[in-house]
């Protein structure tokens, strides 16, 4: 009886923590730190050593009124033109968040009242995220899903609370 408690408690703790890890693990980024979506910021610089996964977001926040968030291929990002969008990330309220769900480059701009010859332009390429840590079961080595790097997050954390778990239940019994 206490064996099937403990076995159920450490699988609903498994469950419980696969989930709140992989919520963790896509990285929202608010794109300019706290200096935001703004002029005279260099946004290569801000995007430079930073490694934007797929599935990750980017969060604009700027003046409504005054620029945007338009998504543009390399040409058009180069020469800061607006006028052939491949997307409008823009919803009105200057709080936008990009959804990165495809691995390539995305070239964002904004192209209101000159923001982008002042600067505001994005250009970030997405990749795969990395394959899981080393300490990770050998079983999932062949794979780079971040599913499985959460599996292997989660049992490092699971482990040690399934344990005190099941101490903590036996002695109950
Ligand atoms: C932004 O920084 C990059 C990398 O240092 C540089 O190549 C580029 O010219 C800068 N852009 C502007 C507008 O200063
Ligand atoms: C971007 O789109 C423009 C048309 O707006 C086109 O002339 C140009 O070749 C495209 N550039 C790339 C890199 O696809
Ligand atoms: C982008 O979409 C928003 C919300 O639908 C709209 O208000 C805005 O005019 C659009 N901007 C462009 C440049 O199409
Ligand atoms: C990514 O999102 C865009 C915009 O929401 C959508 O048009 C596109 O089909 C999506 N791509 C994939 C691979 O799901």
């Amino acid at each position: 009886m206490a064996r099937v408690t403990v076995l159920a408690t450490a699988v609903v703790l498994a469950f419980l923590t696969a989930a709140l890890v992989k919520e963790v693990a896509a990285k929202k980024w608010t794109v300019g730190d706290n200096k935001f979506w703004n002029p005279n910021i260099n946004y290569t610089i801000w995007a430079q050593g930073k490694h934007f996964y797929l599935d990750d977001w980017l969060y604009f926040v700027y003046e409504r009124n005054q620029y945007n968030v338009i998504e543009v291929n390399e040409t058009n990002y180069i020469s800061c033109n607006s006028n052939n969008p491949i997307a409008n990330w823009s919803r009105g309220a200057g709080r936008d968040l990009v959804h990165l769900n495809e691995t390539r480059h995305y070239y964002l701009i904004s192209g209101n009242g000159g923001g982008c010859y002042g600067g505001m332009k994005l250009a970030v390429l997405v990749k795969k995220p990395p394959p899981p840590p080393a300490a990770a079961p050998s079983k999932i080595k062949n794979s780079a899903s971040r599913t499985f790097t959460v599996s292997g997050l989660a049992l490092q954390f699971v482990i040690p609370v399934a344990v005190f778990a099941a101490i903590g239940t036996m002695q109950l019994w």
